[in-house]
């Protein structure tokens, strides 16, 4: 049984986004950073569209600005007053690879770097000749894995509160969609899953599960025992899992991210999904990667090959030596983040919000209903309110939902902003303190 086709709607994360700049408020809305890319890959990047080869690449690696201005001949005072544009120019192979087409399932060198990476990690280094497909970021690998081995038809467990990408390509693809609820155990301070709804989800004829861990909105991470709880349910009833693991080393206190694909009876099942966009704050960049099971690749890289050809070859470029820096370099991405989360999290509650501090990912998921100005609105009057009267941008509570009414007590608050920033919308969201109910 297919269900009910529906033509896809602009995500409603964007719209905040575009309501945001319209409004001149805080964007707190998208996932999207104000903090610099990482510059190690900015530079291979630019390199590499710059020199065209790797054979330039390596020698821009070294240049110095005196090789430049002897090659070009220039007196050093008037190579000094030449824009940076001009002296660039003269600085491109004669012959190109990396601005033209490349393999369509990854540059050899990155799914090398994927490889390597990944085994830094875990107890697990997927083949890059027939595991590994560098896509256009994680979103487009989740429509190319959905697409290459489900059918129009098939179920497909998604814990809600969810990323809304799950359940519109889930409608773009036909598939049938079960949601299983993450409840919020305030006392305790976790998200829970609870296990029964899994467990009769998983035998309703399931094709495959979707997880994210570290979770957005809520900023779960699934524990060890939850985990293992998920692969002995997908190896009863055959289930593919499909992990979207881009928070991988956003993890606060001592919070771990497992690969699933090294649990017992889990390495056929498993297909993990990745991407570059918030582990090297380059969401606009646009590359990504599927690891799966040798039988699964050809179909993947078939749709992906159709979709989209490739990732842009300068940006894997990029991405290959952003994936061989030391693991110390990912080893220190949480601090950070884990001091824009206490502050966010102590502002918020400080006006009234009630917020489970998140183990992982960068997502407040705020229950307002004690906040007086906000607590008699839907979440969507309530984020624009936030926008036009206090100059922040959330996201409804109810867009993570597709059941039930869990949903409509809750904003999301997206915390990757540079500290500045965040500074600002918590002086903005403290106005909330002096405003009367609505
Ligand atoms: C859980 C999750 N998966 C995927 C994405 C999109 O990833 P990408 O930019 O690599 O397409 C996001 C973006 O916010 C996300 O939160």
């Amino acid at each position: 049984m297919t269900t009910q086709y529906q033509p896809p709607q602009e995500s409603v994360i964007r719209l905040m986004t575009r309501l945001a700049l319209q409004h001149d408020a805080v964007n707190l809305s998208q996932g999207i950073t104000d903090e610099p890319a990482v510059y190690e890959m900015i530079w291979a990047g630019l390199a590499a569209s710059l020199g065209g080869t790797d054979a330039r690449m390596d020698r821009l690696e070294t240049l110095t600005l005196k090789d430049i201005c002897d090659a070009q001949g220039s007196d050093p005072e008037a190579f000094l007053n030449r824009p940076l544009k001009n002296i660039l120019a003269g600085l491109q192979d004669e012959s190109d690879r990396f601005n033209q087409y490349s393999f369509p399932f990854g540059l050899p060198e990155l799914r090398e770097a994927i490889a390597d990476y990944t085994h830094q990690f875990y107890d697990y280094r997927p083949d890059p000749d027939d595991q590994i497909t560098v896509t256009a970021g994680a979103t487009e690998a989740l429509s190319s894995v959905l697409r290459a081995l489900c059918a129009p038809g098939d179920g497909l467990i998604i814990f809600q509160p969810f990323h809304e990408m799950y359940p519109s390509q889930a409608n773009l693809f036909g598939l049938r969609p079960t949601y299983v609820t993450l409840k919020e155990n305030h006392s305790a301070g976790r998200w829970e899953m609870d296990r029964d709804e899994l467990k009769g989800a998983a035998a309703n004829n399931c094709r495959a599960i979707i997880l994210n861990s570290p979770h957005n909105p809520t900023g779960k991470v699934f524990s060890k025992d939850e985990l293992e709880f998920i692969s002995s349910l997908c190896i009863e009833h055959d289930l593919l899992l499909i992990t979207d693991e881009i928070y991988e080393h956003i993890l606060y206190g001592d919070h771990t991210h497992y690969c699933m694909a090294t649990f017992d009876g889990m390495a056929e099942r498993t297909i993990i999904i990745n991407s570059i966009s918030k582990t090297a704050n380059a969401s606009g960049w646009r590359v990504g990667w599927v690891l799966s099971p040798p039988e699964f690749t050809q179909p993947i890289r078939g749709v992906h090959d159709t979709l989209v050809v490739q990732a842009p070859t300068p940006l894997q470029k990029g991405a290959e030596r952003l994936l061989r820096l030391d693991k110390t370099f990912y080893r220190n991405i949480h601090p950070l983040f884990q001091q824009k989360r206490d502050a966010l999290v102590t502002a918020l509650q400080s006006i009234g919000f009630q917020a489970t501090p998140p183990d992982g990912s960068y997502y407040l998921f705020a229950n307002y209903r004690n906040v007086p100005a906000l607590k008699d609105l839907a979440p969507m009057d309530a984020a624009m309110y936030l926008i036009q009267e206090i100059g922040v941008a959330s996201v409804p509570g109810d867009n993570f939902y597709n059941k039930g009414d869990d949903g409509n007590n809750y904003l999301r608050f997206s915390f990757c902003r540079r500290l500045q920033t965040l500074e600002e919308a918590t002086k903005r969201l403290r106005m909330l303190d002096h405003e009367a109910p609505h």
